[in-house]
């Protein structure tokens, strides 16, 4: 394992769509655990691809006990509301409440592609969304009430 460089804010790659994964293999693992490392060295709770610099659909989520690898997932179902505060590893040091479901559904696949589904609400709902929405380019103030 090793960590990756994390991109941070204005780098244009944050702001790609990125590809769905299609290759299941060794290299997509490697990536995923040094992702989890790099997220775990930056004392992180998600980590998107497109923050070290890769654009895959691929994100890891870690709130305390709770570890999750998301290989190309969608948000099926989305229920409530939440408002609360949000940070990002490629921005450091700043923070946003953000509105965002207080529940939701993510489908997805596994490292070696099988195909998952998991609900969750809360902040673990909240990390969801953000480490999904930067598959797509969002960042979090793009979100928030107020302006950056
Ligand atoms: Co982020």
């Amino acid at each position: 394992m090793a960590l990756r460089d994390i991109v941070t804010d204005p780098n244009p790659t944050l702001r790609k769509k990125c590809r769905e994964v299609e290759i299941f293999d060794e290299k997509l693992g490697r990536l995923l655990d040094d992702m989890g490392e790099t997220m775990n060295a930056a004392d992180g709770v998600g980590l998107a691809a497109p923050q070290v610099g890769i654009l895959r659909r691929i994100a890891v989520v870690e709130v305390d006990d709770f570890y999750i690898e998301f290989v190309n997932p969608v948000i099926v179902k989305k229920k409530g509301e939440q408002d609360g505060p949000e940070g990002c590893l490629s921005i450091p040091g700043k923070s946003m409440d953000v509105k965002r479901p207080n529940k939701v559904t993510v489908e997805y696949q596994d490292r070696y592609g099988k195909h998952m589904s998991v609900t969750a609400e809360g902040f673990i709902a909240r990390a969801f969304c953000h480490e999904i929405d930067h598959l797509d380019g969002i960042l979090y103030y793009d979100r928030a009430k107020e302006g950056r």
